[in-house]
């Protein structure tokens, strides 16, 4: 297979997606796009205008209006993978505050409201040279990705993940909390994580960011394009008889 022009990764919260898109993009020179910063640029809009997270029809009517915008960091230099903008306001961290997290799952519900997110991200994928990150961005924003990964990882080792990645900024956790938020953002999300069929799945327990990066490029190697390839997945469950 020669390199896809358009590579999805879909997958569980935790999973370690964005940092497997990023490498993946830093390697390739493609843009990474994480299409939940769009969802979390949603709900952090339906906070500030008071409309209730429920409200199929405001949520929708929000989304059809809202110019979300997500640049390259340019000069900034406090740590963010990219600048937010929403209706021209910098909200980078303000996406990631536990109220924005609380409800965005919520948010992110509404048909109407995911027909016009989708459509954007089509506009984005369609560009080629592109790693994009989500739920249903294999299955349903673009299908005819030439790969398309679903990378999962046990309830244990995203709780892991995250809790290092949350001390590694400085902050303090209780990893049975975490785990805790992770199995309820898994029950919340069910209603929007949808697998591509033809996805090429990795399971990462045990694996290091570079080990799925090498697993992905193999997958490339070997020419994976429309069938299932399990020996992906069985690979990384079981590394070492690879
Ligand atoms: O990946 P994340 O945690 O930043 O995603 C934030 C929310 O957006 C999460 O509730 C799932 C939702 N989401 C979605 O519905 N579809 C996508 N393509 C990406 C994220």
């Amino acid at each position: 297979m020669s390199v896809p022009s358009v590579i999805t990764i879909d997958g569980p919260a935790g999973a370690g997606k964005s940092t497997l898109g990023e490498l993946l993009a830093q390697q390739l020179g493609y843009l990474f796009f994480d299409t939940g910063v769009m969802y979390r640029a949603l709900a952090w809009a339906v906070l500030r205008n008071a409309i209730d997270p429920e409200d199929d029809e405001g949520v929708a009517a929000l989304a059809r209006n809202l110019d979300i915008q997500v640049l390259p960091r340019g000069d900034a230099t406090d740590g963010r993978p990219y600048t937010v903008l929403v209706d021209g306001v910098d909200v980078t961290w303000e996406v990631r505050h536990p109220d924005v997290e609380r409800i965005v799952s919520i948010a992110a519900r509404h048909p109407a409201a995911r027909a016009i997110m989708r459509e954007r991200q089509r506009a984005i994928g369609c560009q080629g040279r592109v790693v994009m990150v989500g739920r249903d961005i294999g299955s349903i924003v673009m299908p005819d990705a030439p790969l398309k990964i679903y990378l999962d990882a046990s309830i244990d080792e995203r709780a892991r993940r995250r809790t290092y990645e949350i001390q590694r900024r400085g902050g303090s956790v209780d990893l049975e909390r975490i785990r805790n938020d992770i199995i309820r953002r898994d029950n919340l999300d069910r209603h929007v994580s949808m697998p591509a069929p033809d996805a090429c799945v990795i399971f990462s327990d045990g694996l290091s960011p570079e080990q799925v990066v090498a697993l992905v490029l193999a997958c490339i190697k070997d020419g994976v394009d429309d069938s299932q390839d399990t020996s992906a997945y069985e690979r990384a469950k079981n590394p070492d008889s690879a």
